[in-house]
């Protein structure tokens, strides 16, 4: 999803200009999420003391918004704004499916006072929202943002005294949201004024004015009193006013008038057009516009946190910023994955007590439990998710598992009745095949389960109940990031099904602290990649890569195979190292390069046959290991050493390095990553 913000102080444009502002700053966001967008900006009476808020919000591209935005004949497009406060978004929807009501920016009530734009997820909705509808709000959305401006309507309705400022109610509302947040505001009782805040999503303002500005670093406020319970007192004692903008805590510009914009963006790629200076902002920081002035609050100090925020000139190109300092999309998302894999936690797992609760399948658990089996169908990389999990899934349900292609799941009119349990695993939640198996297995009466990465998609409104993976949008064609999120679901899947098996604790509990410590075991794996572009140069011209491993690593051959099929057109096949002998073994010889994977698992003697009977056949084995098995490294041709963790997990970090691999041997022979030959991201046809 993306945040964008204007804001003109004394500087006239039309509602025009100002909606051409806003929506170029959507588009320059689009690649991060497309499924539906708004804005929010001012009426007609620019003159009143409040100035009433007009809300556009409209399901798709941000294209559909601005044909929609042409269409708003009460809103006259060459009204001029001196000053004025537009808020933008564009969603990728992870509450509730994508819709105009659904869209931001949020709202408090219908004469819109106050209004909310959001990245990130609030985890605590449920609690707020209860809190709020016991007071008499009344929620018209299914997101968990639409807390937000009820919330801070709340606090406004029942301030303590009139001259309560933006930036304090703003800064009450974030102390009771837990989750990931970066959030703007706008408010018809405080026109022009802006108010931003972050914790844990990112958020930066641009600064542009013709003008020397006034500071190059702006100092931090801090509260001295604010920390009451606001939510649950019945009324407020003691007053908390307001720092008060005097020149001397601020940013504003010297020239005439002050005249000075102000860009609000969740990323930089849709400031940088407009002005290379930028303020970022760190978590928890309140950053406030009064009268063309930008001030930066903070409730509490804590450590390691400087006192001022300095303006920053970026340096980098446009197309660099989308991308980061990557050079395509599934580069970057192979990267992301320290943080993907979390935010499909995020909410879930509660790594204290142990406890992992799927809002999604809680419902649902009892008739699951009852089942006789759990088909999991999916296509390609969400069929080798199935594959990597199916071994844990058996141990941990104690439930006969099939795994299943969807094209040949109907191919075989496969049998299905209607104490099955059938999960359809989909990134997109769109692709043909597995639509089908699931209509099929419905009109069978089994009960439906979805593991999709997008809310609003069919699979994900097809199904009965189900689980979205929080990835995030994924734009390279081939599949990474969304691949270990529909593993970790998986396994969460696991783990909530055997909550009350006392004979299970102590796996639940090593699975559960493997889930805890992924984050940072990927960030160990993803160091490697300097050394796997090395590999990389050694293979690029190569014709084919066997991929061969066995148990909890057979889908990471299968995956890393695909991914070099996929976007390098070599040929490369996934081997189960157990049917070497049955054929593969003939393919072996000097030239044949053969990636083994071998880990510390129940396979791992196995597997060390399996690497005997290539070096004796003077096969060159480049060796996925265990960074502390020196023994097998001994006979490798070229090592890539893991961190170790639970074997079930091990998959998750085995799949990167492949990951990595692919994505340079594109690079090498020439290759478009992220649109490979004769593939699409989302196939919509059998
Ligand atoms: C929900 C919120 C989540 C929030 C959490 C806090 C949504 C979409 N998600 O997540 O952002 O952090 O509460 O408690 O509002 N479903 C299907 N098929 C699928 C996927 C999902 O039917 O393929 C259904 C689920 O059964 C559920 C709903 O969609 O009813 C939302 O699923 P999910 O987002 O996974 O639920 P939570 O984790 O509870
Ligand atoms: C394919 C894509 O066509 O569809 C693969 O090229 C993907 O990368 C597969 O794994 C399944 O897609 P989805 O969206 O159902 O997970």
């Amino acid at each position: 999803t993306g945040i964008f913000a204007y804001l003109n102080y004394k500087v006239s444009r039309t509602r025009k200009e100002i909606f051409e502002i806003l929506v170029k700053g959507l588009q320059r966001l689009e690649y991060r999420g497309y499924d539906s967008a708004g804005v929010a900006v001012d009426g007609n009476n620019t003159e009143d003391k409040e100035r009433s808020i007009q809300l556009v919000k409209k399901r798709g591209k941000v294209k559909a918004l601005n044909e929609e935005l042409a269409k708003q004949d009460e809103m006259a497009l060459e009204t001029e704004f001196e000053t004025h406060f537009g808020i933008a978004h564009t969603r990728w929807a992870t509450h509730g499916e994508p819709n105009a009501l659904n869209s931001h920016p949020q709202r408090s009530n219908n004469a819109n006072e106050f209004v909310v734009i959001h990245n990130g997820i609030i985890t605590n909705y449920k609690d707020l929202k209860k809190f709020l509808e016991s007071k008499g709000y009344h929620f018209e959305s299914e997101t968990d943002t639409e807390t937000i401006p009820k919330l801070i309507k709340y606090l406004y309705d029942n301030r303590e005294s009139e001259d309560v400022s933006f930036t304090t109610l703003v800064e009450r509302v974030v102390q009771q949201l837990e989750g990931a947040f970066a959030l703007v505001f706008k408010s018809s009782k405080f026109p022009c004024e802006a108010v931003a805040t972050r914790r844990g999503s990112p958020l930066l303002i641009g600064v542009r004015s013709k003008y020397k500005l006034s500071t190059e670093e702006i100092p931090v406020l801090y509260k001295t009193c604010c920390s009451c319970n606001i939510l649950y007192a019945k009324s407020v004692a003691g007053k908390s006013k307001s720092s008060r903008n005097d020149g001397s805590t601020c940013l504003h510009s010297i020239g005439e008038k002050k005249a000075v914009e102000f860009y609000f963006a969740s990323d930089a790629s849709a400031i940088i057009e407009h002005t290379n200076r930028v303020v970022f902002l760190e978590d928890d920081d309140v950053a406030a516009v009064v009268d063309g002035q930008l001030s930066i609050h903070r409730v509490k100090r804590s450590a390691g946190e400087g006192p001022v925020r300095a303006i920053q000139t970026l340096q980098m190109e446009l197309q660099q910023i989308m991308k980061g300092n990557f050079s395509a999309f599934m580069q970057k998302e192979i990267f992301e994955q320290p943080e993907s894999v979390v935010n499909t936690m995020r909410g879930r797992v509660q790594f204290e007590t142990g406890t992992v609760v799927l809002g999604g399948l809680k419902d649902h658990l009892k008739e699951i439990k009852r089942c006789r089996r759990l088909m999991m169908i999916g296509c390609g990389t969400s069929y080798h998710a199935a594959v990597a999990t199916r071994q844990v899934l058996e141990e941990l349900t104690e439930l006969p598992v099939m795994v299943e292609l969807a094209s040949d799941f109907l191919d075989r009119n496969t049998p299905v009745f209607r104490d099955d349990v059938c999960f359809f695993i989909s990134q997109s939640g769109e692709t043909a095949d597995t639509l089908m198996a699931l209509h099929y297995c419905k009109n069978r009466g089994a009960l439906t389960v979805g593991i999709t990465n997008t809310v609003g998609s069919s699979i994900s409104r097809e199904t009965d109940c189900g689980v979205h993976i929080n990835a995030g949008p994924e734009i390279g064609v081939a599949s990474t990031k969304a691949y270990t999120s529909q593993f970790v679901s998986l396994c969460m899947f696991g783990l909530m099904m055997c909550e009350d098996r006392i004979s299970m604790l102590k796996r639940r509990q090593e699975i559960i602290n493997g889930l805890q410590s992924l984050p940072d075991l990927i960030k160990e794996v993803l160091s490697l990649d300097e050394k796997i572009q090395e590999l990389a140069h050694e293979l690029f011209q190569q014709r084919s890569l066997l991929v061969m491993g066995r148990g909890y690593n057979y889908a990471t051959c299968l995956e890393g195979a695909l991914k070099i099929k996929e976007i390098t057109y070599m040929h490369s096949e996934g081997i189960l190292a157990g049917e070497l002998k049955h054929g593969p073994l003939a393919l072996i010889d000097k030239q044949m390069p053969v990636i083994m994977i071998l880990v510390k698992d129940p396979c791992y003697k196995k597997c060390q046959n399996a690497l005997q009977q290539v070096t004796a056949r003077q096969g060159r084995p480049i060796l996925i290991c265990s960074k502390s098995d020196t023994e097998s490294m001994k006979f490798a041709y070229r090592t890539i050493e893991l961190p170790e963790t639970v074997d079930c997990l091990q998959g998750i970090l085995s799949v990167i390095p492949l990951q990595l691999l692919s994505f340079h041997l594109a690079v090498l022979r020439g290759y478009d990553v992220d649109c490979p030959r004769n593939l699409a991201k989302s196939v919509t046809v059998e």
